[in-house]
């Protein structure tokens, strides 16, 4: 049977919000019969396996000394055969039901954590690294699989089998029963002192285990400016010393494991050496029969063996419960609520916009935007312009809800941003993010993405034309079809941000917001990509973020910020009268750009 997605998430919200028992009980949801099911499958064959030992002290003591020995011996061979059948097939049936029922929890887990990881909040991603991510959804999975599938099932096994032993031993001799259980109370208190050492040796390893995976995922992913600045070397140490530290904290949770367990098995195996002596005195003093003694000393082999794992398998489990918790602590993560807000939502937005004295910080007491206020027109186009981490980013990313503002108001289309859900905003904000990224995909696909659904042909590359990428893409031999390589690699930076930028404008957004997005595009392509966008606008209220004057000069409103502060904002005319950094920017670009084309001029009279 495989988990059906749609279903079980509903049913895994409250996994991380409940106790740890509580929430490993949520997780078997469908398949608990099948898993105490399990159990019972392994207490039958326990049980099948202690009869085998009566039976054997039954043989002995009054079968053997029968007169009609000759008729019983095959019923007594019947017998064994028969147990060892019932065992046989209980711990088959058992292993599968549990093995599955891990499987299952396994997928269910990885399904939910995709999901919730995917829709928690751009702050959650900020602090968090891939890496860890990636190990707590692969690693600690299984180490909660390898809990369900084994060690919880093993603990019910061991517990059946430690109570069907010493029930056959009670049925023997009382008092010898209890003699051969002294060290019981000793076993389970020192498994419980190593369980939470273990626990924390445990939790060390892991977390320097998520830091060694997030290591390995950003050197990987940066592996062309690894090679571009030669800093092998470097990256190679900076590995080995976390990979190092891995290694010191498992050879740390090692040495708890084994401390433990030979202690454990002195403890066990001098109860074993005094239950023999005691059985022995007794044989010979005739209080037990010899049938007994061999029936008994048979039984203890299989009462200390539970009593021997019991201690293991309480310090195994510590793994189990420390990767739930790890995992539980993500589920436990608030969601970025995508339908929240009460406004009643119009099908497209006019695209008015009012910043009123409005800051933004992304970690407390850090403002990044300071008490900016400014007025858009429908329609209108806006400019943003500033030195890097100024905050341009920072703005646009408060419009989709990406981040919510700290204080002030913005007010969209006369209705506070915060009253609009997130899902809407970002169904009608097109924005084409300053870091483009693409699919590994084809070209396609990847356009197609802002979407969701399937478009005409020619609406895809109508929107790569005025992206100015269509004929690019068409110079492919494989055209839309062809796949882009991880990250974008088979694509130019110009070339990955033109996608981006037609992926957004298929969507048709109702206010679009273009962060940087022609920064790796020359001039004459991106005037014609401002052409383009001019003639299909019309009408959109656009921001543009730009380095270049010439991108920003024919806006209604040019906004421009320093430090967080928006010091600036008229029309390319009013600012180049005022006495400020707008003007000294533009006097710089004209300048710089006068002296190359004296310089390509000059050069030309030279030839
Ligand atoms: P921005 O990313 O808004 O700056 O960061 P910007 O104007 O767009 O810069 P360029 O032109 O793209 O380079 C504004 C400030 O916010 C901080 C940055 O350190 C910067 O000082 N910041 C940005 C954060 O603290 N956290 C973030 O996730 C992003
Ligand atoms: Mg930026």
């Amino acid at each position: 049977m495989s988990a059906q997605p749609g279903s079980e998430l509903i049913s895994l919200k409250q996994v991380g919000a409940e106790s740890l028992w509580k929430g490993m009980w949520r997780l078997l949801e469908g398949r608990r019969l099948a898993y105490v099911g399990s159990m019972l499958g392994l207490g039958i064959a326990a049980l099948g396996r202690s009869s085998v030992y009566l039976l054997l002290g039954f043989f002995i003591d009054d079968v053997l000394s029968s007169p009609d020995f000759a008729a019983q011996v095959p019923l007594v061979a019947l017998g064994f055969i028969g147990l060892a059948v019932v065992q046989g097939f209980f711990t088959y049936l058992s292993g599968t039901l549990a093995g599955r029922t891990g499987e299952v929890v396994a997928e269910r887990l990885r399904n939910y954590l995709y999901d919730h990881i995917q829709r928690l909040s751009f702050n959650f991603h900020d602090r968090t690294k891939t890496g860890e991510l990636i190990q707590k959804v692969t690693s600690d999975v299984d180490a909660v699989r390898r809990f369900i599938a084994q060690e919880a099932t093993q603990f019910g096994r061991i517990v059946t089998l430690f109570l069907a032993n010493f029930a056959a031993l009670f049925l023997l001799d009382g008092e010898l029963a209890w003699l051969s259980v002294i060290c019981v109370p000793i076993t389970i208190l020192m498994s419980i002192w190593f369980f939470k050492r273990i626990s924390d040796a445990y939790e060390d390893f892991q977390n320097q285990d998520g830091v060694l995976s997030a290591v390995l995922q950003e050197n990987l992913s940066g592996v062309r400016v690894v090679k571009a600045f030669a800093r092998q070397e470097y990256e190679q140490n900076k590995f080995e010393k976390e990979n190092y530290e891995k290694y010191e904290r498992g050879r740390k949770l090692l040495i708890w494991h084994s401390t433990f367990w030979p202690l454990s098995d002195i403890i066990t195996g001098a109860q074993m050496l005094f239950g023999y002596y005691i059985g022995a005195q007794m044989t010979i003093s005739g209080q037990l029969s010899t049938g007994d003694y061999l029936s008994y000393i048979t039984l203890l082999v299989w009462l200390i063996w539970p009593i021997r794992n019991l201690g293991r398998v309480i310090v195994e489990m510590s793994r189990g419960l420390v990767s739930f918790e790890r995992v539980s602590r993500i589920i436990r993560e608030e969601r970025e609520p995508l339908e929240d807000g009460q406004a009643s939502l119009p099908e497209r937005l006019k695209g008015e916009l009012v910043f009123e004295n409005v800051s933004f910080e992304y970690e407390p007491n850090m403002p990044v935007l300071k008490d900016i206020s400014f007025h858009v027109q429908p329609g209108q186009t806006v400019a943003l312009l500033g030195s890097t981490g100024s905050g341009k980013t920072s703005l646009v990313s408060l419009l989709p809800r990406f981040y919510d503002y700290t204080s002030g108001r913005i007010l969209l289309d006369g209705v506070e941003l915060k009253d609009y859900p997130r899902r809407y905003l970002r169904e009608q904000i097109g924005i084409v993010l300053q870091e483009p990224f693409l699919f590994s995909r084809t070209i396609r696909e990847n356009l197609r993405y802002s979407v969701g659904r399937e478009v005409d042909n020619a609406d895809i590359e109508a929107a790569a034309a005025d992206a100015a990428v269509h004929d690019v893409v068409l110079g492919f031999p494989k055209g839309y079809e062809t796949i882009v390589g991880e990250k974008g690699v088979t694509l130019s930076g110009g070339q990955k941000q033109r996608i981006t930028l037609a992926r957004t404008l298929l969507k048709k957004p109702s206010l679009l917001i273009l962060d940087d997005s022609t920064s790796a595009v020359d001039t004459e392509t991106e005037a014609s990509i401002r052409a383009a966008l001019k003639r299909q606008l019309g009408g959109r209220t656009t921001f543009i973020i730009a380095h270049r004057i010439q991108s920003v000069m024919s806006a209604d409103l040019i906004l421009v910020f320093d430090k967080g502060r928006l010091v600036q904002q008229g029309t390319h005319a009013q600012l180049l009268e005022q006495d400020g950094i707008y003007r000294e920017v533009f006097n710089i670009q004209t300048m710089i750009e006068h002296e190359v084309e004296r310089e390509v001029a000059s050069a030309n009279q030279g030839q």
